[in-house]
């Protein structure tokens, strides 16, 4: 495999409470199950695919304190070339509130030195070719997302957008994007249809496609995922999981996209290998602290 991915995101601390009910306003409530680890949209889905065995850069940003560099070591020990990760001398490191309440998290964002992440530093970074990847997800300001998409279109990258979390996409950015992985509710944001079964779903993609975007992937939660190509579209169901957590399943799911596209080019395969990863992450706590094998994954197939 000797195409890289080129990944453009944020690196957070995740901080996690688990709670049967989220307190009112004034209330005080005790939590269990205090955990925090490394996280963030854009390090979740390089260190997947990284682990995979995909050659995958990343630009970031860190602020200078232990948590910082503790971040950067963790991406490191994960197989990311983590050279071009800057330490921000102003802003703390992001930081992510995790509140998990009946399998279902929200998490609230300090953004900090994710926010710093400029159309300089990506000026710096993207010195990708043909068949590379740009990876970029909504966590770092949406004009170096713009520029960076821009900049490897130039380049003849292929670009794959994640819109998470959702944020609306200028028309001239749309007409850029090689392939859209969206949620739910991204969806929704994008195309004002609420997909969730097959007939909403080709209705939103069709939107997206007249917009310009080439292909589209919508995750449905243990529904699996929604695929619409130039000429192909369908669902393809998951499997059954003993669901423990959903932190960081989409995050997954878009790690092993990215890997399998370097290598495949079977639309539904790349998807069916994704669908399993995501479904498969769900049985363990937190966000990256497991990987699954391609064996693990073959295996559930
Ligand atoms: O997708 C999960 C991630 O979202 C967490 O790791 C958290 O940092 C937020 O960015």
């Amino acid at each position: 495999m000797k195409n890289k991915i080129y990944v453009v995101g944020s690196i957070n601390i995740d901080e996690k409470i688990s709670i049967d009910s989220i307190p009112k306003a004034g209330e005080t409530k005790h939590g269990e199950n205090y955990h925090i680890s490394f996280g963030g949209k854009g390090a979740n889905q390089a260190i997947v695919a990284a682990s995979l065995g995909a050659s995958t850069l990343f630009l970031g940003r860190v602020g200078c304190e232990i948590q910082g560099e503790e971040a950067i070591n963790e991406m490191r020990k994960n197989g990311v070339n983590v050279e071009s990760i800057i330490k921000d001398t102003t802003a703390y490191t992001g930081r992510a509130i995790i509140i998990y309440e009946n399998m279902d998290n929200r998490i609230l964002l300090a953004p900090g030195a994710n926010n710093n992440v400029s159309k300089h530093d990506v000026e710096e970074f993207i010195d990708g070719n043909m068949n590379d990847i740009l990876l970029v997800q909504f966590e770092i300001p949406l004009e170096t997302i713009w520029y960076a998409i821009k900049l490897a279109k130039k380049k003849n990258m292929i670009v794959v957008v994640n819109p998470a979390p959702a944020k609306r996409i200028p028309k001239e950015i749309l007409k850029e994007i090689d392939y859209l992985i969206l949620n739910q509710s991204e969806a929704e944001l994008l195309t004002g249809e609420y997909p969730e079964n097959i007939e909403n779903c080709r209705m939103a993609s069709n939107k997206l496609h007249e917009s310009g975007v080439k292909n589209i992937v919508i995750t449905l939660g243990e529904k699996g995922a929604f695929y619409s190509t130039n000429n192909l579209n369908g669902l393809l169901p998951s499997i059954g999981v003993n669901v423990v957590d959903t932190t960081g399943a989409g995050d997954t799911f878009l790690g092993m996209f990215v890997y399998k596209l370097l290598e495949e080019e079977n639309i539904e395969k790349i998807i069916q290998y994704s669908v399993v990863a995501g479904a498969l992450a769900c049985e363990r706590e937190n966000a990256h602290d497991y990987v699954p094998t391609l064996e693990e994954i073959e295996e559930k197939m």
